[in-house]
């Protein structure tokens, strides 16, 4: 079977693409991506030789009807996981355009590619898959107490989230309307290796190298629930082979802390491996707020546990210590991401 992984240069997508070709040896995978600002092909360097012949990677833009068309009439692909989007919350603030054509616009795109190749004579392929990777976003905001389940209302705040919950919705109605064997995953914010230095851990970790300074944004005390983006990769694999057509499933740690926590951890493991004295609370500035930034996101994982078994392995205070050594282990990554290297080289060159 192929599997094809779409925004498979990014963060979670390459952690995605590692983790199929060790945990599935019979399948092969073709990672698909625009290379926007946030793809990066250093990601995906670290394949193995063992692993490389099933692996084949295509620049392409999902919302290219063309190019997916093309793609799909070389494979026989037999599961679509969509990753590609565009990710950055105040990025979507500033221009929430792009947001709405590569999240919603291209999940239909690829919606469409999947239902011209596996709508055969009347009926669906069997052991077909479309699996849209989504977030818990797309709930809103909780208060103090209370969590999302897979039945809470949509009511997303910023133009990100409101992308994602569109295109979860254009993604349920091909499956309500044409059967389309679908499942959608909801997951809370992960952080580990590969993570583009604009969101809070990888921004951070950054910083406080380099002794600048640390924006927090508002009084620091939005929550957010943290999951090791291993363990979002198995969940996903989970979803992909076993979920039933249509399903939705929330995927999260149970693993809440307020931001302002989550910056001074960094700080406390970060001066544990370097001993540098510059790297200290001092650096931390809190700014002004996010517009509309949404207090306290909180996810109830019961279903996928109880259906399928799945929960977290990676205990936090682990997953965030080998995270910080990953990112002092690969300081050159980052910087090539932040220099802006990295896109130079690969704009020409992006065959692995
Ligand atoms: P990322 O920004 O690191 O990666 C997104 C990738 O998509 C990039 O490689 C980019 O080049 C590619 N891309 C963007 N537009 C494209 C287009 N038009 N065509 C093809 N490729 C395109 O993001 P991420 O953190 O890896 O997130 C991946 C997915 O997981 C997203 O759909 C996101 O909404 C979802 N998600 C992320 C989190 C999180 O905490 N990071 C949590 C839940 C869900
Ligand atoms: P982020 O990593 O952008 O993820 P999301 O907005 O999708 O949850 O931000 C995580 C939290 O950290 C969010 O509440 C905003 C906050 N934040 C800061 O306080 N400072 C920063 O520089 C960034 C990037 C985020």
């Amino acid at each position: 079977m192929t599997v094809l992984v779409t925004g498979a240069a990014g963060f979670i997508g390459a952690n995605f693409v590692y983790h199929l070709l060790d945990a599935r040896p019979a399948e092969r995978v073709v990672g698909l991506d625009k290379l926007t600002y946030a793809g990066n092909l250093d990601n995906l360097s670290a394949i193995s030789e063992a692993c490389r012949e099933r692996f084949t990677f295509q620049k392409a833009d999902i919302t290219d009807a063309e190019a997916i068309a093309g793609l799909f009439a070389k494979h026989d692909f037999a599961a679509v996981v969509n990753f590609a989007a565009e990710t950055h919350v105040d990025r979507s603030i500033h221009g929430p355009q792009v947001f709405l054509e590569t999240n919603i616009l291209g999940t239909h795109v690829l919606l469409e590619a999947c239902k011209k190749a596996w709508f055969v004579d009347g009926k669906w392929l069997a052991g077909h898959r479309f699996l849209q990777v989504s977030t818990d976003e797309v709930y809103g905001s909780l208060g103090p107490a209370g969590l999302f389940s897979e039945s809470t209302p949509l009511d997303p705040h910023s133009p990100y989230s409101a992308s994602k919950a569109s295109a979860d919705l254009v993604v349920q109605a091909y499956h309500d309307t044409y059967g389309m064997p679908t499942a959608i995953t909801r997951c809370s914010n992960n952080y580990g290796p590969y993570q583009f230095p604009e969101k809070l851990i990888p921004l951070m970790i950054r910083n406080a190298l380099a002794h600048e300074k640390l924006p927090v944004y508002g009084d620091g005390k939005h929550v957010r629930d943290w999951l090791h983006v291993s363990d979002h990769c198995r969940a996903i694999d989970l979803v992909l082979e076993r979920a039933a057509p249509g399903s939705v499933y929330n995927i999260g740690g149970m693993n809440e802390h307020e931001n302002i926590a989550i910056v001074k951890l960094i700080i406390k493991k970060l001066n544990a491996l370097t001993h540098d004295a510059g790297i200290n609370e001092r650096l931390i500035q809190h700014v002004e707020d996010r517009l509309g930034h949404d207090r306290r996101y909180a996810i109830d994982a019961s279903k996928i546990g109880r259906e399928l078994g799945w929960r977290p392995q990676i205990e936090f205070a682990e997953g965030i210590e080998s995270t910080v050594a990953w990112y002092l282990e690969n300081r050159d990554w980052t910087e090539k991401v932040v220099s802006g290297e990295y896109m130079e080289f690969y704009a020409k060159n992006y065959t692995l």
